[in-house]
């Protein structure tokens, strides 16, 4: 494990970067059978995979790029795009039901606080591992001209560093309502590390206030339950030296919530969003059933 967390520290994270790769492959769609518009995610884009997403803007080119994604690693890429369509309507709903700070923890190349109207209007605070976060200011900056004026960016190792100072030092207000989300983060961190963040956010969080992440199925990673194209997914992530190390069980995460102060409102696999989603686009495409959106609100204490 100290290897990995290593290899981590000097690297920006490879996962993030696929991730962001989706989402410009997806911009590219017609926008009438798209998902989402995320024009930021192909300029965070670096080296080969900025370049295959060039390649595939040319006529005929996304679709083939997409079908060898799904072939060689199935409901991937799938499951990214619906459960980032999934979570800005989530976010959207939660700002505009009140919250007023917007927490992205591990947020990768995340660029909800630069496209989603909503989040313009609030508060916004990234968490991330230093090395990811370096690479996407550059980045943004560079793309931008300048910083982004609303996002303060905190440099966190979820296995090391304590959340709550480093948020009330950069503004936070824990008497105020927020939304924090927590996508495609907690698979790669260790047990002690996932609790211990629900205890930060659970002293950190007001009243109402919500928490949207996703996570795997555990039973995924312990072999117990098996789902289509999960072994593939799990050994792509390997290959991409980041594992995924942690899962919760959907039959026992509103009681684990609920030890840390939150109510589980909704938990969805994205097999099921993407049978919301997809069909009124035109599109046939399926999420995984082993990758899940959850999303829960803060109790009074
Ligand atoms: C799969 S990416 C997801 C990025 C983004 N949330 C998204 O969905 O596009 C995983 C993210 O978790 C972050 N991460 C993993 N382990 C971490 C740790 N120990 N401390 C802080 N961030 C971590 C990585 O830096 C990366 O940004």
């Amino acid at each position: 494990m100290g290897i990995l967390f290593y290899v981590r520290d000097q690297k920006a994270s490879q996962t993030a970067q696929y991730m962001a790769f989706f989402r410009a492959l997806e911009t590219q769609r017609r926008s009438a059978s798209r998902l989402f518009n995320d024009p930021y995610a192909f300029p965070l884009l670096s080296g080969r995979l900025r370049a295959v997403a060039r390649l595939a803007q040319l006529p005929g080119l996304g679709s083939l790029v997409r079908g060898f994604l799904d072939l060689g690693w199935p409901y991937t890429r799938s499951s990214g795009v619906v459960r980032t369509r999934a979570i800005d309507d989530l976010v959207r709903d939660a700002i505009r039901g009140g919250a007023r700070q917007f927490v992205v923890l591990g947020a990768g190349f995340d660029s909800r606080a630069l496209r989603l109207e909503e989040a313009g209007r609030i508060a916004v605070f990234e968490v991330d591992h230093p090395a990811t976060q370096e690479l996407k200011k550059g980045r943004l900056s560079a793309f931008l001209g300048r910083a982004p004026a609303n996002i303060r960016y905190l440099a966190v190792d979820f296995e090391r560093d304590p959340l709550e100072p480093k948020l009330i030092d950069s503004g936070f207000e824990p008497t105020a309502p927020a939304v924090v989300v927590w996508e495609g983060v907690v698979s790669y961190l260790t047990e002690p590390a996932v609790q211990g963040t629900l205890a930060a956010l659970a002293r950190l969080l007001a009243p109402s206030s919500s928490l949207i992440f996703t996570y795997m199925h555990g039973g995924a990673l312990d072999g117990s339950a098996t789902f289509p194209g999960a072994r593939r997914w799990r050994s792509w992530v390997s290959f991409s030296g980041e594992p995924f190390i942690f899962g919760f069980r959907p039959e026992t995460l509103a009681a684990t919530l609920e030890i840390f102060g939150f109510m589980l409102q909704k938990d969805e696999s994205t097999h099921d969003e993407s049978m919301r989603y997809c069909p009124p686009i035109g599109r046939s495409e399926r999420g995984s059933e082993a990758y899940r959106v959850a999303s829960a609100v803060r109790m009074e204490a």
